[in-house]
């Protein structure tokens, strides 16, 4: 028998697709050469913010800004646990300007903001589990954030953050390849980490949701859940079937057009854990 899924309100930031393009491709999802139907990327993105809504949960909004067109992808931004703010270093000069508007936005609105001197893609390689062994960091390296980043969220956050290796550039960001499913529970796809990385999610994460190539092919793994609902790209039934076997409700939202610059719904959303 499954546990009860018991929701918790969220509290996201979100940051509107208006200049959404794939003008560079700095991931293997993106190919500059396939068109981007904005106006639909950006119903596509609406939608989600109303689920996200309709769910109950409080939904910020970042501007967005022209020349900056993953901006959208706001997970990125910066990556934070109980109220501090550990701010992105992002890998490459296309990005690199997205790290100030989420620092002017966090720090407008009185949050604890430590810059980093470590190149990190916030939520992208970050996530936080605060049931798990009292409070656990989950972080990737291989493709984006660097693991001195690791260390050093450490640090400014003062949980144990555990390093976990990825190894298939197409899932070149944690979250890209494992997502919470509540505040103790993960789902994740293993082949996207090291053996070693493998071994300590088992070791870990014993009751993990195990996802397969298709789910994430998907971006199935690349979901937002409150602890009962799980939005996740509908794309990814497969992945809705799994959740919903062990007692999750899938909330799938169409998000083709995002997928484009190789993101899906959790790129999108940033947590605000106060
Ligand atoms: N085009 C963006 C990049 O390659 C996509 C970012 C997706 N975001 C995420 N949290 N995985 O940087």
């Amino acid at each position: 028998m499954n546990q009860p899924r018991i929701p918790r309100k969220r509290t996201y930031l979100l940051c509107p697709p208006e200049y959404f393009t794939v003008e560079y491709a700095i991931n293997p999802w993106m190919d500059t050469a396939t068109p981007v139907d904005r106006e639909l990327a950006v119903k596509q993105w609406h939608g989600l913010r109303e689920t996200l809504l309709g769910l109950g949960h409080t939904v910020h909004e970042l501007g967005p800004e022209p020349g900056l067109p993953d901006m959208v992808y706001a997970a990125n931004g910066a990556f934070v646990v109980d109220g501090t703010v550990y701010g992105a270093r992002f890998r490459h000069p296309q990005r690199t300007a997205e790290a100030a508007a989420h620092r002017a936005f966090y720090e407008s609105h009185g949050w604890r903001f430590v810059a980093p001197a470590e190149t990190n893609e916030g939520e992208g390689d970050f996530t936080y589990l605060p049931a798990a062994h009292g409070g656990l960091i989950l972080a990737g390296y291989g493709f984006r954030t660097e693991p001195a980043a690791h260390a050093e969220a450490q640090e400014v956050l003062g949980r144990p953050v555990v390093s976990l290796r990825l190894v298939d550039p197409r899932f070149y960001h944690l979250d890209t390849a494992l997502a919470p499913l509540d505040d103790g529970n993960i789902a994740y796809f293993p082949e996207a980490f090291s053996v070693a990385a493998q071994r300590v999610l088992a070791q870990l994460f014993p009751d993990a949701v195990r996802a397969d190539e298709v789910d994430a092919f998907g971006f199935g793994l690349n979901l937002v859940s409150d602890g009962r609902h799980v939005v996740l790209n509908a794309e990814a039934s497969g992945m809705a079937a799994k959740v919903a076997a062990a007692g999750y409700l899938p909330v799938p939202v169409e998000l083709s057009e995002l997928k484009k610059g190789g993101g899906s719904v959790k790129c999108c959303v940033a947590e605000l854990r106060d």
